[in-house]
């Protein structure tokens, strides 16, 4: 007997917002009106879609990748995508979350993505 099936996909969405007149940027500011909508554009879309039980969209804090935002990390395969917006989202969705396949041109640059820092190497 098969339990209940696994998610496919987590889509962490970085909903840090910082106070106006923060000198750091932050994925959902009032200076982009857009990012205030994309966590719920993302959730719409995969309701829409009926893959909301197998692709699921978790708000979180910073993910550390501030000057990119907004930033959304997909697991499994760590992808890191940057500078979103709904129309993004949109392709993200529909090729990768549905077609398995990376929108390699809106995934973050290497130089801000190196190799994952083991934590056994540094403890
Ligand atoms: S505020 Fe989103 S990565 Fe830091």
């Amino acid at each position: 007997m098969s339990g209940i099936p696994q998610p496919a996909f987590y889509i962490f969405k970085c909903q840090q917002s910082a106070p106006p007149g923060m000198p750091k940027p932050s994925c959902v500011s009032q200076s982009n009106p857009e990012s205030q909508e994309i966590f719920q554009h993302l959730g719409q879309t995969l309701m829409r879609k009926g893959i909301i039980a197998t692709a699921i969209p978790i708000q979180t804090g910073c993910l550390s990748r501030c000057q990119q935002g907004p930033v959304m990390l997909i697991e499994p395969g760590h992808t890191m995508y940057v500078n979103l917006t709904k129309e993004k989202i949109d392709r993200i969705v529909d090729e990768h979350i549905i077609g398995g396949k990376v929108v390699q041109e809106y995934v973050i640059a290497d130089e801000f993505w190196g190799e994952p820092i083991e934590p056994s190497s540094i403890a």
